[in-house]
């Protein structure tokens, strides 16, 4: 016979999809260590994330986040219920470390282990902040690696992807116009912070997947009605960067951020509300790196108030990359009875979704 489930385990999460090293400790729904080593200053030469160095940072960052995460929260590897990690999606190399780790943790303790969905695992952080989950919930994760739009059903079961970016993720069109406009890395931050002294409306960028042979109406819903693209956004940007310089005129780059900004922030606010009401969601949790976003905070909760959309946005410690995410979600599989993944399973850049753990 198989021991009682823990009411509220404690679970260690590991986190190396991308250019954070995490390792979060929660009992249940409660947080009690969240912490995170980033690679990001190492790629700022670089514009954007190089996965060679994000994978070797992960190396040297583990055990020291790891000890960090133990001695915040005060307990010891023995007295982990479960152990958990991100296993996709993400870039391979990354995942491989961290999976790599918890497998050797794993086999070393004797814990359970649960392979998490990184993306679902933006969902369950949540319940660290604000509480239980309701039903009807829906979430738009906006970052450097992903633009998505769920729906959950059941957060250790039942999710579906309703739309994604078929290009460029919306933090690395940030990235991209930034390095464009000659502001650095990561471009997020910076271009917020500059498009408050600009005018939003001076140039009318285009706004991705909006035309209607894209999205189709209700009834018959067009292939990228829920989608993003930001490619030609960026290239817009481009050519509109170009058009100074060959007049060599001073280039309006407070005015070309707000421009900018608002074309990806209009763009993925009204596609996350028709997506929260036609298909029933009366929850939305707002997730990833962007969602530090000012300008994005405040699009969202006026049009997600004037819908009727109640909107949750978890701490920006916890939007961000983070093992905690992954401790979380793996609680709430425990909880539900979920099945550990074993020692066999290997990291999948590309896990979809509807794979919550493996
Ligand atoms: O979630 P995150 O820390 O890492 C992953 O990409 O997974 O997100 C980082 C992304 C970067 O592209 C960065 O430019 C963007 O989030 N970002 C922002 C802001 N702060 C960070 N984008 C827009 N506005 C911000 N205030
Ligand atoms: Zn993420």
């Amino acid at each position: 016979m198989s021991a009682p489930l823990p009411t509220a385990p404690l679970v260690l999460g590991i986190e190396s999809s991308c250019d954070e090293t995490g390792v979060g400790i929660v009992r249940g729904t409660e947080l009690l260590a969240n912490a995170v080593s980033s690679s990001m200053e190492e790629h700022v030469r670089f514009g954007g994330v190089i996965p060679e160095i994000a994978s070797r940072a992960h190396l040297d960052a583990f055990v020291p986040t790891l000890r960090s995460a133990l001695d915040t929260a005060g307990v010891t590897l023995e007295e982990v219920d479960a152990l958990a990690v991100t296993s996709g999606p993400g870039l391979s190399g990354a995942l491989m470390v961290g999976v790599a780790a918890a497998k050797a943790l794993a086999l070393a303790t004797g814990k359970p282990l649960y392979a998490i969905n990184h993306l679902v695992a933006h969902v369950g952080v949540g319940v660290l902040d604000g509480g239980d989950l309701p039903e009807n919930l829906g979430a738009l994760l906006v970052s450097g690696g992903h633009t998505e739009i769920l729906k959950v059903d059941a957060l250790a079961s039942d999710v579906t992807l309703l739309g994604a970016t078929i290009d460029d993720a919306a933090g690395e069109a940030y990235d991209k116009v930034a390095r464009l406009l000659g502001l650095g890395y990561p471009g997020g931050p910076v271009i917020d912070r500059i498009a408050k002294d600009g005018n939003p409306k001076a140039i009318r960028f285009p706004r991705g997947l909006t035309m209607p042979k894209f999205t189709g109406t209700a009834e018959a819903p067009g292939r990228h009605r829920y989608d993003f693209s930001f490619s030609g956004l960026k290239t817009a940007v481009a050519r509109c960067v170009e058009q100074y310089r060959a007049r060599g005129e001073e280039i309006p780059v407070a005015d070309i951020a707000a421009s900018f900004q608002e074309a990806v922030v209009d763009v993925v606010t009204s596609k996350a509300v028709l997506a929260c009401r036609e298909h029933g969601m009366s929850t939305l949790l707002l997730g990833g790196g962007v969602a530090a976003n000012s300008r994005l905070r405040e699009l969202l909760a006026a049009r997600c108030a004037s819908a009727g959309i109640a909107l949750r946005v978890p701490r920006p410690g916890l939007c961000t990359d983070n093992g905690a995410m992954v401790a979380a979600l793996a609680a709430q599989v425990v909880m539900a009875g979920g099945r550990p993944s074993g020692l066999r399973f290997a990291a999948d850049s590309g896990q979809p979704v509807t794979a919550i753990t493996l």
